[in-house]
């Protein structure tokens, strides 16, 4: 299928980028949200990110108006009626993702593929309470989406090939790359660097060094641009936790346990940036 139409559903962090490079490449494009405020924040954001382009010189500002003109907000499921392509980017909690799919499976057309954003619920589970499991696969994009190159594309178990190779092709049209992943909890990245972030937690936790000097050595010595502490309060010691748990649970093993450091500093409300105050404060 060739997409030219797309909804997103929630206007968050993430909805809000996503909105804002389908918009950026000529897809016409909805962003939808529970309240009118919600949606006109994600549209006030994305306005503002191009504005800071045109700055640069990155964009034009007619490039900026193009991008807004093909951008509508919306507080009305049905209004993704006419879209081939919805992105759901919707809070984090598999009650939430499961009443939204089966909402939209109703409202879209029947051809159209419904993908996910999630760091980790299941495709094939958010698939099942559709009636067009074929049709639906995730689209994990990194954050912040317009700066980070990758979209890991997930097949849940009855995707069709015909559903991936059309995301696969507008993945490429948003200038992002892909890899294939399949439906295993954590799927590729967050398998991988979570557990290096909850190490260094375990690391801090035995007092094998300082917070400042675990992120200075994996800066210094593995050439990553940030530390694993410093990540895990730019990603939210919640979300860190969260996914630990979906590994630890679903795959079974002690090594995926999370550190109860970590436990400790959501417990205590302790976040990272969002909260002003995590492994540091801001
Ligand atoms: N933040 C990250 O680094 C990151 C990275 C990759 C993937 N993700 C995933 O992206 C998704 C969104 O994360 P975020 O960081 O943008 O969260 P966020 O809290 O910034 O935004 C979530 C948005 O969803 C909206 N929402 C809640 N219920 C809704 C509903 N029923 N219908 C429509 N919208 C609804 C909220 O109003 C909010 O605007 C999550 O699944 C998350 O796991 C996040």
């Amino acid at each position: 299928m060739h997409i030219k139409n797309i909804g997103i559903v929630g206007a968050g962090q993430m909805g809000a980028g996503i909105a804002q490079v389908c918009a950026q490449n000529g897809f016409e494009t909805i962003l939808y949200d529970i309240q009118v405020e919600l949606a006109e924040k994600g549209q006030s954001v994305i306005a503002k990110n191009l504005d800071r382009l045109v700055e640069k010189e990155k964009i034009t500002i007619e490039q900026k108006k193009e991008a807004m003109a093909r951008l509508k907000i919306a507080t009305d499921l049905k209004t993704l009626v006419t879209t081939q392509l919805v992105i759901e980017a919707a809070t984090e909690n598999e009650k939430i993702k499961l009443d939204i799919f089966e909402s939209l499976d109703q409202v879209c057309p029947k051809e159209a593929i419904l993908a996910s954003n999630t760091s980790s619920i299941p495709i094939t589970k958010i698939a099942s309470v559709t009636k067009r499991p074929q049709n639906v696969i995730g689209m994990h994009f990194m954050n912040p989406v317009p700066v980070m190159k990758l979209v890991e594309i997930i097949k849940g178990l009855l995707t069709s090939e015909e559903t991936y190779t059309s995301i696969f092709d507008m993945t490429r049209a948003l200038k992002k790359e892909s890899v294939l992943v399949e439906d295993f909890p954590g799927f590729l990245v967050n398998r991988i660097l979570c557990p290096m972030i909850n190490e260094a937690v375990f690391a801090l936790e035995s007092g094998i060094s300082t917070a400042e000097d675990i992120d200075k050595a994996m800066k210094l010595g593995t050439n990553q641009p940030m530390g694993p502490l410093e990540l895990a309060d730019f990603i939210g010691l919640d979300t860190c936790l969260a996914i630990m748990k979906v590994l630890h649970e679903g795959l079974g093993e002690d090594k995926f346990r999370p550190a109860p450091l970590l436990r400790k500093y959501v417990q205590a409300g302790l976040l990272g940036r969002k909260t002003g105050r995590g492994f540091y404060k801001y």
